[in-house]
């Protein structure tokens, strides 16, 4: 059986489309191709002219859009419609960072109204701790802040931080995820109990690693104290009830809403602990930026485009040209968790085998997604990149405004950037000839994606998380899956909790537990001893 994608006329003519000149060639012919290739938002600069692509293969890919009901979709994602159909609810992450006179209903009633008003709240508090006026339980100003949530209630907070907080700022932020306790005990060490605020962070609060540090933390803070502290305890999720039994006070619960995914939940109060650290400005800086890029990605016409244009490009490179993966370089360290962050935001959205419907696909959706700060990654697998069998999209991400380097540094970083870029697409032929040679025969030809922007702040940081929120939802689009629904996290999470009584030597393996993980718990000495 083969599906509608598949089966569409324009993806037959893909298949058959000649596409096999060397981008490095394809420059060399045409001098009008890096201009006509490069696409702009204000002073972001999105280079495609090192992918393979001709006006021909654009001319097709703009109809598969169009075929594939993009345009629609793109509609349906900002109007709030339920384009999550497997969890029966609207995608609203646009809203979290829409003006505040828009107006969105859901189930007949306007979020925005509820979006604002917790955003005031936030910002209210945000005030009030960065101006030393919450204090912990011996009256001193708090200075510290411990997120404690993991994927979608982490990632986003502690990437936005090392790449905005310059370390001058009145609070510290710690962050905790792993279950194992070392993560946080090493904390322990870093921060004073009476000076210190925890945001347990979950949208669902019932994930088993933010409950379980949570709980420690809890536990802590009153030995410390000699009485529970409750008002050094904030709490962010969708689960109201769940944070007020935990023991949460009521103004101390900040509010997101189910129709905002994990991966997409940084502009809500999810980036309380950020914004506590970097200020409600800066935060709301952020949040323009990605506004900025929701409205460009909402208006812009088709062929200046950039996130539809790079989820056309993802598509065609993966399920056309056998992409198995996409590499993330920034070129700067305050964007060393940015690969992270991309990999949770592409692969937990992109990571799915059926479509919309339930019917299985027949051509490869998302990839592995993955990467390093660009300067690294060249002195360690960059090798691959260049002279490896495996095909991966690089993406090359590069500030080009350097600000008060010192002199010798000055431009080392763009010229890396630049050198790599280029010697991944034109390569070079063998020098002399025989077997020797050989090893000095860069074919190039590897597909390549160059963002150049002006210096890292905020604003650019926002534009640039957008775009790629709005790339995968393009690719989604195009490959007929939902990109934000995780089933198979879910599972795995399941399964889990039903074996956490097992490996603390409590009970016996349950029926769902298959051989070998009955096999590796008597190993590890957890039961049948
Ligand atoms: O890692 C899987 C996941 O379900 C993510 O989608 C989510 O961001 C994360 O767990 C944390 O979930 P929660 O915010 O509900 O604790």
């Amino acid at each position: 059986m083969t599906t509608a994608l598949t089966h569409s006329p324009v993806w037959q003519e893909l298949l058959g489309h000649d596409d096999t000149e060397h981008a490095g060639a394809l420059l060399g012919a045409d001098p009008g191709r890096v201009e006509r290739y490069c696409l702009h938002h204000e002073d972001l600069r999105v280079d495609l002219s090192r992918h393979p692509v001709t006006d021909s293969t654009w001319e097709r890919l703009l109809r598969l859009a169009e075929e594939r009901g993009v345009p629609g979709r793109i509609e349906a994602l900002f109007s709030g419609a339920s384009v999550n159909e497997s969890e029966g609810r609207p995608a609203l992450h646009t809203a979290l960072r829409s003006r505040p006179d828009a107006s969105i209903h859901v189930d007949g009633e306007d979020v925005i109204p509820a979006v604002y008003e917790e955003l005031q709240r936030m910002a209210a508090f945000v005030e009030a701790l960065r101006s030393g006026d919450v204090r912990g339980y011996d009256g001193r100003p708090l200075r510290h802040v411990v997120n404690i949530g993991i994927g979608g209630s982490e990632a986003g907070v502690t990437m936005a931080h090392q790449a905005l907080a310059d370390g001058d700022e009145p609070l510290r932020l710690h962050t905790v995820s792993g279950v194992d306790g070392r993560e946080l005990a090493a904390v322990w060490g870093r921060i004073d109990p009476a000076e210190t605020l925890f945001c347990v962070a979950s949208k669902s609060f019932s994930t088993l690693e933010t409950l379980t540090n949570a709980r420690t933390a809890w536990a802590w803070l009153e030995a410390e104290a000699g009485r529970p502290v409750p008002e050094q305890f904030v709490g962010i999720s969708a689960n109201e009830s769940a944070m007020a039994d935990f023991g949460i006070p009521a103004e101390r619960r900040f509010r997101i809403w189910e129709w905002v995914g994990g991966r997409y939940s940084l502009p809500s109060t999810m980036g309380l602990p950020l914004a506590a650290v970097i200020g409600m400005e800066r935060f709301n800086e952020l949040r323009r930026g990605m506004r900025a890029m929701d409205e460009h990605f909402r208006s812009a016409p088709a062929a200046q485009n950039i996130p539809l244009l790079l989820g056309l490009l993802g598509v065609w490179q993966i399920s056309l040209r056998g992409a198995t993966g996409h590499v993330v370089l920034p070129y700067h360290p305050g964007l060393r968790r940015l690969p992270a962050y991309l990999q949770q935001l592409d692969m937990e959205s992109l990571g799915k085998s059926v479509t919309r419907d339930g019917q299985p696909v027949d051509y490869p959706t998302g990839t592995s997604c993955w990467g390093e700060v660009g300067i690294n990654g060249q002195h360690s697998f960059f090798q691959w990149l260049h002279q490896g069998t495996g095909r991966v999209i690089a993406e090359f991400l590069v500030p080009v405004e350097e600000g008060g380097l010192p002199e010798r540094h000055a431009g080392l970083n763009l010229a890396s950037a630049l050198g790599q870029v280029q010697a991944l697409c034109q390569g070079q032929a063998p020098q002399g000839s025989g077997p020797e040679a050989e090893h000095h025969r860069y074919e190039g030809g590897r597909p390549v994606t160059l963002i150049l922007f002006r210096r890292l702040d905020a604003y650019t940081l926002g534009r640039l998380l957008a775009l790629h929120e709005h790339r995968v939802f393009v690719q989604a689009s195009l490959w007929g899956i939902n990109p934000f629904d995780q089933w198979g996290v879910e599972l795995g999470k399941r399964v889990a909790k039903g074996l956490a009584p097992v490996a603390r030597g409590e009970a016996p393996p349950p029926a769902e537990a298959d051989a070998a993980t009955r096999q590796a718990l008597r190993w590890a000495g957890c039961w049948g001893a």
